[in-house]
């Protein structure tokens, strides 16, 4: 089977793109707005761009050709942080990604307790076993849309001090990792090896 984008409907595109980009990871971000309400939601078109500074991608789309709160906070404070999604949290995080007003905060709807950040106002989740603190590093229109693309330089990492291996590194086994993929599916990491690249 081969499918031509141009000839083919957008609904059919979008089921076929979300079940083949996977596995995804989920950024769980929190935000603050202008008026200072916290925001929590999360996302999986999310991708690191660059290692020197540290920045990722998140692609989040419009509501009715509206920002989503977390775009417009972010567009309109310049601050976030993006949370590592647990398998643990999960069904706290589903809870966050309902499509509620800009007036509510979503960590008090899941029940979910804030941390105080380091350098940006937005709250941390306080059991979140890593959280990325970031400032806003460019922000792109893209797509039909459009959508917005927005890459966040990470200033400061959170980790909790049990998630390390006994050489002070993530280890990948204890994060707990949440991977999305497509549609209500979700996967937890389960086997890992090793493979060696030639020289
Ligand atoms: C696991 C998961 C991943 C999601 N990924 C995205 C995404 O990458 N882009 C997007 O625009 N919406 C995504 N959503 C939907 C948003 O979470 C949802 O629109 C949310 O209400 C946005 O909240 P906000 O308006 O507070 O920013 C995702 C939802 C779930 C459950």
């Amino acid at each position: 089977m081969e499918i031509n984008i141009a000839e083919t409907e957008q609904k059919e595109i979008t089921s076929f793109f979300y079940r083949i980009l996977i596995p995804r990871p989920i950024a769980w971000v929190s935000t603050k707005s202008k008026a200072g309400i916290d925001n929590l939601a999360p996302f999986s078109f999310y991708g690191g761009v660059s290692a020197n500074p540290p920045i990722v991608s998140l692609g989040i789309g419009r509501r009715a050709g509206k920002h989503k709160d977390t775009s417009q906070n972010l567009i309109d404070t310049g601050e976030c942080v993006i949370h590592l999604t647990s398998v643990e949290l999960s069904e706290k995080m589903i809870k966050t990604s309902a499509e509620l007003p800009p007036e509510d905060d979503e960590f008090e709807i899941a029940g979910l307790e804030k941390a105080k950040s380091t350098d940006v106002k937005p709250p941390r989740l306080r059991d979140a076993r890593v959280a990325l603190e970031g400032k806003l590093y460019r922000h792109l229109e893209v797509g039909n849309g459009p959508g917005d693309m927005l890459l966040v330089e990470i200033i400061r990492i959170h980790i909790d001090d049990g998630m390390l291996d006994e050489r002070g590194r993530p280890d990948s086994s204890k994060l707990d990792t949440l991977a999305r993929l497509g549609g209500r599916q979700y996967a937890s990491l389960t086997e890992a090896w090793e493979i060696i690249r030639p020289d």
